[in-house]
């Protein structure tokens, strides 16, 4: 089957959050299952082109904006093994020092982007089987498709949703959304919307994500629990609740040749199940790098007893409302009241919350116990993820969240908020009823309380009951919880879809 991925962000070379991760991950895994996969991103300038292998100039054509045929150019090349279709064209769009927020109108350079990456398809003769689009970002491609380029030459493909994250659902004005060609009145009144009358509940105010949902021949969430709690609330949830037979919930994996800590470059020591000791060294070169007391005596194996006992905590997430913002500086307070470390790597993108989090880091990243890095480090992640004895997620909402599944890969225990993917990934050690799942710990509240409950828990586990501490290390990190394992199932959704006229 030939898959085709048109999507804002790809891993390592265009990644901003899990979004990136995934389209790798599960481009990757359906390649090794001998289906040809692409992937078509905007050829950001920000992309360094050292990481792109075997990149050429395949096409020149004229894409259509706004009235005018802006020329374009597609490259190929090849990023961590898969192929890459980048798409460029000679204006304005997707220039700058980083993938969002450039001078550009955004919402505008992905209507093009959409519209060019069907026009790239047909010039080129690109017939593939599925079109996989994810976010709001590419939602238009959908619309596009059954309005213009099914009755050209794109006769097969059917096309594939993933929405990682409904609270970006892609607000645009009617006229912008005719800038890619589409009539944009006709779709915010009855006649082309197929559904409740628009796909926007304002003529001004459409959404592409609305409109990727109602034009997709599947639409896909990244966790079962996301799913039901998108049918209950949100502005979506009468949509999807009216396209709830095409609509389905597949739990993300994690990419398990990127995150192995038996092979990681990045790592000072290596170790997995059988052989955990690694562990504690990656945990010591993290507390002596950082300045984290780590001194004390002696101890046979070279790791300081203070790194042994005094538990980890770490939490490695944009610092965004969505991550639980008040949780994380409340764990702060309470991981140190309880004698424990703790250290945020992250960045902020909105300047007051990053305002708070410097502040923080300065009362703190002095001191002996708390460390605050403002920051994105793929390198550094990967190491702390190894170092920690917990990693801490306490989100508001979670579609699916990848931090808790890396982290147990890693050996690291998870704490996490009962919502979305959190809440099919980890489960509570203390719940009695099924032992046999049970990876870490749960809280449901969205206060304080709740969290110190989960935290005071995790901790006399790993101080009081050490020898069960070190079988849970032991179970999360043979957890499979890799695309190998989750692929399959966009697989036979594919063939599913395909099947169906
Ligand atoms: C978004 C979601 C996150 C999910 C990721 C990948 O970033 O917020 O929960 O894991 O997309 O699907």
């Amino acid at each position: 089957m030939h898959i085709i991925h048109v999507t804002a962000e790809m891993a390592p070379i265009a990644k901003v959050g899990g979004l990136g991760d995934v389209v790798t991950g599960l481009a990757r895994a359906s390649l090794s299952r001998g289906h040809t996969v692409d992937i078509v991103l905007p050829f950001y300038e920000c992309i360094q082109k050292q990481q792109i292998n075997d990149l050429a100039l395949i096409s020149t054509y004229d894409s259509y904006h706004d009235g005018n045929w802006i020329p374009t150019n597609a490259y190929r090349g090849v990023v961590s093994g898969i192929p890459v279709i980048f798409i460029e064209p000679s204006n304005e769009f997707f220039k700058g020092q980083q993938v969002y927020g450039g001078s550009y109108n955004e919402l505008e350079a992905y209507l093009f982007f959409s519209r060019a990456c069907l026009e790239w398809m047909q010039v080129t003769d690109t017939q593939p089987d599925i079109i996989h689009v994810h976010e709001w970002q590419i939602g238009a491609l959908p619309l596009l498709y059954w309005d213009m380029y099914q009755y050209l030459s794109l006769k097969k493909p059917r096309i594939v949703l993933t929405i990682h994250n409904m609270e970006h659902y892609g607000e645009c004005r009617q006229e912008q959304l005719s800038k890619c060609g589409l009539d944009g009145s006709m779709y915010a009144t009855a006649e082309k919307a197929v559904d409740d009358r628009t796909i926007g509940h304002n003529p001004e105010r459409l959404s592409l994500l609305k409109g990727g949902i109602v034009y997709s021949n599947a639409v896909v969430t990244v966790s079962p629990t996301y799913l039901k709690e998108t049918l209950c609330s949100g502005w979506l949830a009468s949509t999807l609740m009216m396209h709830c037979d095409k609509y389905f919930g597949v739990l993300n994996g994690i990419d398990t040749a990127m995150w192995n800590p038996a092979t990681d470059v990045f790592l000072p020591a290596k170790f997995h199940a059988q052989k955990i000791e690694g562990k504690k060294l990656c945990k010591y070169y993290i507390q002596r790098g950082l300045g984290l007391a780590a001194k004390s005596i002696t101890s046979s194996n070279h790791v300081p007893d203070a790194t042994v006992k005094i538990p980890l905590v770490v939490c490695i997430t944009r610092l965004v409302p969505q991550k639980g913002l008040h949780l994380i500086t409340h764990a702060l307070k309470h991981v140190e009241e309880l004698g424990g470390q703790m250290i945020v790597l992250g960045k902020a993108p909105d300047g007051r919350v990053e305002g708070e989090f410097k502040h923080l880091a300065d009362l703190h990243n002095q001191g002996p116990s708390i460390r605050i890095l403002l920051m994105y480090s793929e390198e550094l992640s990967h190491m702390l993820y190894a170092a920690a004895d917990m990693v801490l997620v306490p989100s508001m909402y979670e579609p699916c969240g990848l931090s808790q599944i890396i982290g147990m890969r890693y050996g690291s225990v998870p704490i996490v908020r009962k919502t979305g993917g959190l809440a099919d990934t980890v489960f509570d050690m203390d719940d009695q009823s099924n032992p046999e799942i049970a990876n870490g710990f749960v809280f449901e509240g969205i206060d304080e309380g709740s969290l110190n409950w989960a935290l005071d828990r995790a901790f006399s586990y790993y101080r009081d009951k050490p020898d069960e501490w070190n079988g849970i290390v032991k179970k999360v990190i043979e957890i499979d919880n890799s695309w190998n394992n989750t692929a399959g199932k966009y697989i036979e959704l594919y063939n599913s879809v395909r099947g169906r006229s």
